[in-house]
């Protein structure tokens, strides 16, 4: 975000908040994660009682959420067991992870291609991540260390390289870590489908969704092999919005298969363009694209 340090109060009873958004920033990074994106869609948030999220993924969309204070509650969910292991650890001791995650860090200063020496010491230390414990301290922070130092912060699905490895996991990104401590006190994380939280009845609710891109379907993002994914089924979640009681805002590709299931005057579409590209699981990096704002009805026109 180009405004690192803005004020907030949305309410003239609400005092003005100075916040330094470096200090809310995911240490994660996330395929299809939102950081950059926050300024396009957050103007549409709306003050409530309980903001949900059914799909967090890497987090920097509540993270900006709570900054912000745009609710009392907070609820977040991912189907993901070892991305919602990692939240809850940051969650209950953000500054245990960091000092944990530290002390595995090895200092590899050779090349920073495929060569004989990175495979050597990639192996080696893949193993002495592998021995590790299997709690969720040791979980979680398996996890982080795989986030920053695979390609593109594939985690699950893609190989460390010694590039992510050394520009990546760096000292800043533990603080980044570091800073996360009680950020998410009271924050309700659970791991389960999205669909628990459209429903679950609530007063004055705003959900915000960002689930899978219907047509980087292939890339296989998200979860062992891109499980969550594959055959993610947008229509399903078209008929489940249509139902939801509460005011909900989403993000999501632009194509013809997403239009059709949206425009028939039961939801608000914006159109929007991402500047920039996306990876997938191969490397490659997609079009920078056509993207689409979708709200209960009403709720674009009243932002
Ligand atoms: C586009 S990512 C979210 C990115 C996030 N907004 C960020 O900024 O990092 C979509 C997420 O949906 C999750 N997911 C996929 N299928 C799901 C389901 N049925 N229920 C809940 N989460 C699901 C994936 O694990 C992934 O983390």
């Amino acid at each position: 975000m180009k405004t690192i340090i803005s004020e907030i109060s949305d309410s003239p009873d609400r005092p003005v908040i100075t916040v330094d958004w470096r200090d809310w920033r995911s240490p994660l990074r996330y395929p299809g994660g939102k950081q950059k994106d926050l300024p396009i869609f957050t103007p549409y948030f709306r003050s409530a009682k309980e903001y949900r999220e059914p799909f967090l993924g890497g987090g920097s969309v509540l993270l900006h959420a709570i900054g912000s204070q745009v609710a009392q509650e907070f609820w977040a969910n991912d189907a993901n067991p070892l991305l919602m292991d990692f939240w809850r650890q940051v969650q209950t001791d953000a500054i245990a992870l960091a000092r944990l995650v530290r002390s595995l860090r090895d200092d590899y200063d050779g090349e920073q291609h495929k060569c004989d020496q990175w495979v050597a010491f990639r192996d080696r230390y893949q193993q002495k991540l592998a021995d590790l414990p299997g709690d969720r301290l040791h979980n979680a922070a398996r996890f982080f260390i795989l986030n920053r130092s695979t390609a593109s912060g594939l985690t699950e699905s893609g190989g460390m390289t010694a590039a992510a490895y050394c520009g990546r996991f760096t000292e800043s990104s533990i603080q980044r870590l570091e800073n996360l401590q009680d950020r998410l006190a009271g924050v309700r994380l659970t791991l389960g489908d999205y669909r628990e939280l459209i429903h679950a009845p609530g007063e004055d609710v705003f959900i915000f969704l960002d689930p899978p891109y219907f047509s980087a379907e292939q890339s296989r993002l998200y979860g062992r092999s891109g499980d969550l994914h594959k055959g993610f089924n947008h229509q399903q979640l078209a008929d489940e919005l249509r139902d939801c009681p509460h005011d909900w805002l989403m993000t999501i590709d632009d194509c013809d298969a997403i239009q059709d299931l949206y425009s028939n005057q039961w939801a608000d579409l914006r159109p929007w363009t991402k500047p920039y590209s996306m990876t997938n699981t191969q490397g490659r990096r997609s079009k920078a694209g056509r993207e689409l704002l979708i709200a209960k009805r009403g709720l674009l026109a009243n932002a």
